[in-house]
């Protein structure tokens, strides 16, 4: 879905006229994320592999049924931090985390919290497209499923709706038994968008989803992020600036500086950032001076 469309379904000025002027995208959001609903919050969080402090004090908040776009130079530490947001990060010998991540007003954390349900309830679709070669289509749609053990009934249904948000199904309906690896590049990683609403997330991850696909499939993406975005919150890294004022209603910029941690120099709304940013080095960077 374009733009347009969400504009006039999200959000409508009545001028005094009584003209319906669709707004942009973002003006559907309040300026501040803080001020917005609140889905996932960090609190002072800190990021170390082993000795080695990696990101500091970092503090965001993602609003429901928005998208943020975490930008930054490479190595500055974008996925290292998604990857805390639905405890992928603990996976890594030596990873280690302090602060608060708080979904829905709790910490993801807690002693009590379960990893595998929280990693359901907040998913995760990586750079490198990953279906599982070996199984079909609809094999994969359901395996997110099975691996968390969820029961379901009707999977002709499930598979369907799910290819439909992700914005496959006219192109695979016809071969939903056919190994995932006979799809495209773009195909596959809408595949694993596939996989991952399956599970019907409330938030959904995305590290540079479109880094290797070309234009078209970047397009179709972005039009499914936006789409996706009317029914979850949705965080994505992106080096592709002109992706990230397309796709994303609000945009941190991470930046390490000198061999210190990356902290978050900026952020707020998307338009902000690269309109009006406060800090010179965001005016840089959004502007390709440097990264
Ligand atoms: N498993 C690991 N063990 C130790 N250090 C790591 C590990 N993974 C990442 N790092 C280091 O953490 C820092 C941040 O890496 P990260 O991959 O998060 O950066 P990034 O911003 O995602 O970069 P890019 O834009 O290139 O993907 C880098 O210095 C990297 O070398
Ligand atoms: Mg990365």
């Amino acid at each position: 879905m374009d733009a347009t469309r969400i504009a006039s379904t999200t959000n409508v000025d009545i001028e005094a006229t009584g003209v319906r002027v669709p707004n942009t995208p973002q003006d559907a959001h309040p300026r501040n994320p803080e001020d917005a609903n609140v889905h996932l919050e960090t609190k002072d969080v800190h990021i170390w592999f082993g000795q080695r402090l990696i990101i500091e004090k970092v503090n965001l908040s993602f609003p429901e049924n928005s998208v943020t776009a975490l930008i930054g130079p490479s190595g500055c530490g974008k996925s290292t931090f998604i990857r805390t947001l639905n405890r992928m990060h603990e996976f890594i010998p030596g990873a280690a985390l302090a602060g608060q991540i708080l979904y829905d007003g709790k910490d993801i954390y807690d002693a009590h919290v379960d990893p595998v349900d929280i990693r359901v309830q907040i998913g995760m679709v990586f750079q490198k497209p990953n279906p599982f070669p070996s199984m079909s289509i609809k094999e994969n749609v359901l395996s997110g499923l099975h691996l968390a053990q969820i029961k379901y009934e009707n999977p002709d249904e499930i598979v369907r709706n799910c290819l439909e948000r992700a914005s496959l199904w006219t192109e695979v309906k016809d071969r939903l038994n056919a190994s995932a690896s006979s799809l495209s590049g773009g195909q596959q990683q809408r595949l694993c968008i596939a996989r991952a609403l399956a599970v019907n997330p409330k938030v959904l991850l995305m590290d540079e989803p479109c880094s290797a696909l070309d234009p078209g499939s970047t397009r179709r993406i972005e039009g499914t992020i936006k789409e996706l975005s009317q029914e979850m919150t949705i965080v994505i890294v992106t080096h592709n600036m002109a992706q990230a004022q397309r796709v994303s209603d609000y945009t941190a910029f991470f930046l390490a500086e000198e061999g210190a941690p990356a902290q978050v120099v900026e952020s707020g709304r998307t338009d902000e950032i690269f309109m009006r940013p406060k800090d010179p080095r965001t005016n840089d960077y959004v502007n390709g001076l440097f990264g």
